[in-house]
């Protein structure tokens, strides 16, 4: 025989042999993955998955298979923790190997995997060290950044008046509030209300966080490539990212040519930079164009979050008039009607901070956070769950946990107070994540929610076009993200 024929085949046999025995390797992890319901040939669990609230489907099968289980998204397994001693030995025992995040079609298509939110191991820790410190530098947690709250709130408690007597539909004044203040951080200058920049932004991330929210959203994370191909809403959405993402991109190049590395960041835009510049000649820097662009995308459209909550929360206080009376009598004593409420109040008003924190725990925003994945073979609970594979942490499953909570399925302030009225803290309070991954927004969006909420409160009394009880407050769409339904109010002067 040939020798070069001989060695082809020697070669054929070692691929085959090590292919084999890759396979059975695998064989022998998958089936140290956690139990779950059986998958169908092809499918695996797709058909049992309620694409439109997925997550009340892990409930239940986290009443029968326990805090961790698998289910079988096409030939895919994803592996679901529930429950807060599990997601706690988890994402905070082994922080480091459930600290990736999975590729969610969804989030790649509109970042190609760049940019903080998506991203894992080394660019992530890079991206998310530098934003927390960039973020802190320009005041998120601090006294200038509740400044700027502050501003936004009267110019929105200004916008609400101008209607009188007539109902209107809040959302679109929230969303611009809120995202003023972390466009703020972002560009540095305050961006007014009808600059095309903020409306083409405020466009993009109302479509692009109302199809993360929706069964079709949910049904592209499982076939991108078909649902990718056929829906016309899809390009929509995705095509008015890719235009609010090039006027970040003019925006960035603007102050490329304007920059002077010597002196101080007046933003987040000119910090990454500065950063951009000093590493240039670092091999393993992730200081590059594509990760600002997708990092200040992430930050843009996460920092939008808090709107949603916002806009449960005057829907809530219309459905329970009894607790709006209470927080504005809590907000007249402590507050008085002649100033700004501040952060400093919080600590004299606990049931307006039991109210606030009430209002994330029963909206339950993001049932089963943004998914993780593995960055490693890990052993958890007895279980193999291979490097790689999409984890859920099931925050839900903590929120309304009858062991944890006094009244989990219903709203009920009294979920954080103690018998004397002050207020409770509870470790299972986990709206804002666990772990490494936990949401790095979580300062601002505090600051966010008391000072929008209560000097709402403290100039109007919201009332509902229907009776109370005809109030219907189930999110309207939800799988990724909770969505409050949609509602015209009437916000009577109080003064
Ligand atoms: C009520 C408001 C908010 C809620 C309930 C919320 C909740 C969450 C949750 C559940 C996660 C995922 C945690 C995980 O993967 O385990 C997250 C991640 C994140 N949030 Fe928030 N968030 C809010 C506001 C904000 C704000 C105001 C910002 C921006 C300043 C922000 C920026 C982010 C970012 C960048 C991530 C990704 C972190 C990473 O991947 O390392 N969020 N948030």
């Amino acid at each position: 025989m040939h020798f070069k024929t001989f060695f082809i085949i020697i070669l054929v046999v070692i691929l085959f042999l090590l292919w084999r025995s890759r396979g059975k390797e695998r064989r022998m992890i998958l089936e140290r993955l956690p139990p779950g319901p059986s998958p169908a040939p092809v499918l695996g669990n797709v058909l049992q998955l309620r694409v439109k609230e997925p997550y009340k489907y892990y409930i239940e099968l986290s009443k029968k298979y326990g805090s961790i289980f698998t289910i079988w998204l096409l030939d895919t397994p994803v592996v679901v923790i529930s429950g807060y001693q599990a997601l706690k030995d988890s994402m905070i025992g082994l922080g480091d190997e459930f600290s990736g995040r999975s590729d969610y079609p969804l989030l790649r298509k509109v970042t190609s995997g760049y940019g903080l939110l998506i991203s894992s191991g080394d660019r992530w820790k890079q991206l998310r060290r530098f934003s927390i410190t960039t973020m802190k530098n320009f005041g998120m947690g601090r006294r200038s950044i509740e400044d700027k709250v502050k501003e936004e709130a009267s110019c929105l408690k200004q916008a609400f008046s101008t209607f009188g007597d007539s109902a209107f539909n809040p959302k679109d004044l929230l969303t611009e509030a809120v995202s003023k203040v972390i466009c703020s951080v972002m560009y540095g200058q305050k961006l007014q209300s009808g600059d095309p920049q903020l409306q083409l932004l405020l466009r993009a991330i109302n479509a692009y966080f109302g199809v993360l929210s929706s069964p079709l959203g949910q049904l592209y994370n499982i076939f991108p490539g078909i649902f990718g191909l056929f829906s016309g809403q899809l390009h929509d959405v995705f095509a008015i990212v890719e235009e609010a993402k090039a006027s970040l991109k003019i925006e960035v190049e603007a102050r490329m040519k304007t920059l002077d590395p010597s002196s101080l960041p007046r933003d987040f835009i000119e910090a990454f930079l500065i950063q951009m510049e000093e590493e240039k000649h670092n091999p393993n820097t992730e200081f590059n164009l594509n990760n600002l662009l997708c990092t200040l995308w992430n930050l843009l459209s996460a920092g939008s979050e808090t709107t949603s909550t916002l806009r449960h929360s005057l829907l809530l206080m219309m459905k329970h008039p009894d607790v709006q009376a209470r927080v504005q009598k809590e907000i007249d004593e402590v507050v008085g009607s002649d100033r700004c409420p501040s952060i400093d109040d919080r600590q004299n008003m606990p049931y307006t901070d039991a109210v606030i924190h009430e209002i994330q725990r029963s909206m339950d925003i993001t049932p089963t956070a943004v998914p993780h994945k593995t960055l490693c073979d890990t052993e958890f609970n007895n279980y193999l769950i291979p490097k790689g594979t999409t984890v859920l942490p099931l925050l839900s499953s903590v929120l309304s946990d009858p062991e944890l909570w006094k009244n989990p399925d219903n709203f009920d302030p009294e979920n954080f107070l103690d018998e004397n009225g002050r207020f409770k803290r509870n470790e299972a309070f986990v709206v804002f994540g666990m772990g490494k991954r936990a949401c790095l927004g979580e300062a601002l969006a505090r600051v966010e929610l008391f000072i929008f909420f209560t000097s709402l409160l403290q100039q109007f009394t919201f009332k509902a076009t229907q009776p109370p009880e005809e109030i219907d407050i189930t999110p309207t769409i939800c799988s990724f993200g909770r969505v409050p339904r949609s509602y015209e109010c009437y916000a009577v002067s109080r003064a």
